[in-house]
């Protein structure tokens, strides 16, 4: 099969031919359709998870996937073959992952049934974000008519982040920088949208909630070494500074990148999320679409023959997901509705 490899430590990742893989007890084997270029995709691919994970080369990178179950393991009775799926793989080292034609993963945590309302396209450019997004929001506890800052919230995570905010009945105020942005960000959901580059985001946000607000989603990556644990003073006090001017007395926090600190961890009013699979956050997202209240956020599509081309977009920050499509056929109907538009 096509996989997209890191053939060995320090070489750049490439398509190469890989053994399908066999799925083991409580496995599937899935027929991947469509993934999504995550940040932290980026991030494994270039050697930087060395210091947290084992790399089991020849390590096939990627997270998200939608697909079609093509064989069940022993003890797999939720799936059976040709069923649609979609959700994110996250393992305990660098490899077996969902750049490819074919994966197997753990049935029990991994997937959930596709709805019929997102296309394979988005449901396969979900996973990680969305999962995330809930994590993030879920962490706060807030109740409908509280006020949430989404900060970050045109990229893959915050797009997803927005829309669950809004469909719990939360005032969402999201920090976008330019027209299209704010357009974007009002279209899922969002109440009041902040130029971060205008002015102090803290002295915005006052404007707008003079008491403060009740809780913040914070998906800025300030510093990289945050994500291993290395150095993380300065991202933590920056948070730490923002937090302190926006929050209502009360209002909690959640952040993804290790941002905060240890003490406002202890208080409970800051969380620093790690985002997992689990059936009951891919079935709360399922709802959600079922329910018409959560989309695809897809705004550019790759086929994985040039999946290079889809990191080096999702690099520039530009909205929502950068889809990658790893099925010939379902490519060649994404490009002709692309040629079509
Ligand atoms: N811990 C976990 O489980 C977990 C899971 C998923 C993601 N993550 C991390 O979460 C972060 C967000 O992921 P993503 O997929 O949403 O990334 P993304 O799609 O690249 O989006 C990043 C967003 O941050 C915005 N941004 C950048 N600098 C900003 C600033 N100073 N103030 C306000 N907004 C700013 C960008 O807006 P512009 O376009 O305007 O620059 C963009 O909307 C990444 O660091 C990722 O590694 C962690």
């Amino acid at each position: 099969m096509l996989a997209y490899v890191l053939p060995s430590a320090g070489a750049q990742p490439e398509l190469s031919d890989a053994p399908i893989p066999t799925p083991g007890p409580g496995e599937v084997l899935v027929r991947v359709l469509a993934s999504s270029a995550n940040p932290v995709d980026d991030m494994v691919a270039s050697g930087f998870f060395r210091e947290v994970q084992e790399y089991r080369y020849p390590a096939i990178i990627g997270r998200d996937l939608c697909g079609v179950i093509e064989e069940v393991g022993a003890d797999v009775t939720k799936f059976a073959p040709g069923d649609t799926v979609w959700g994110f793989i996250k393992r305990d080292h660098v490899g077996n992952g969902t750049f490819a034609e074919y994966v197997t993963c753990d049935a029990s945590r991994s997937i959930a049934h596709k709805p019929s309302q997102l296309s394979d396209i988005d449901a396969g450019s979900m996973g990680l974000s969305a999962v995330t997004a809930l994590e993030c929001l879920d962490a706060l506890g807030l109740a409908s008519g509280n006020t949430v800052l989404i900060n970050g919230a045109t990229g893959g995570v915050g797009s997803f982040a927005v829309q669950i905010a809004a469909a719990r009945g939360l005032r969402v105020l999201a920090t976008g920088r330019s027209a299209p942005a704010k357009k974007y960000l009002e279209e899922l959901g969002a109440h009041e949208v902040i130029d971060w580059t205008a002015g102090s985001l803290a002295d915005a946000v006052l404007t707008l909630s003079p008491e403060g607000v009740d809780g913040v989603v914070d998906l800025v990556r300030r510093d990289r070494s945050v994500i291993i644990g290395m150095d993380e003073t300065p991202a933590k006090t920056a948070v730490a500074e923002l937090m302190t001017a926006v929050l209502k007395p009360g209002g909690r926090f959640s952040t993804v990148n290790n941002s905060a600190s240890d003490d406002l961890i202890s208080r409970g009013v800051g969380f620093n999320i790690h985002s997992e699979p689990t059936p009951e956050n891919l079935e709360t997202l399922n709802a959600l679409a079922e329910r018409g209240q959560l989309r695809g956020c897809v705004t550019s599509v790759y086929p994985l023959a040039r999946i290079d081309e889809a990191f080096a977009h999702q690099r520039q920050h530009g909205r929502g997901k950068t889809a990658v499509v790893i099925d010939d056929a379902l490519w060649a109907a994404t490009a002709e509705s692309i040629d079509a538009a």
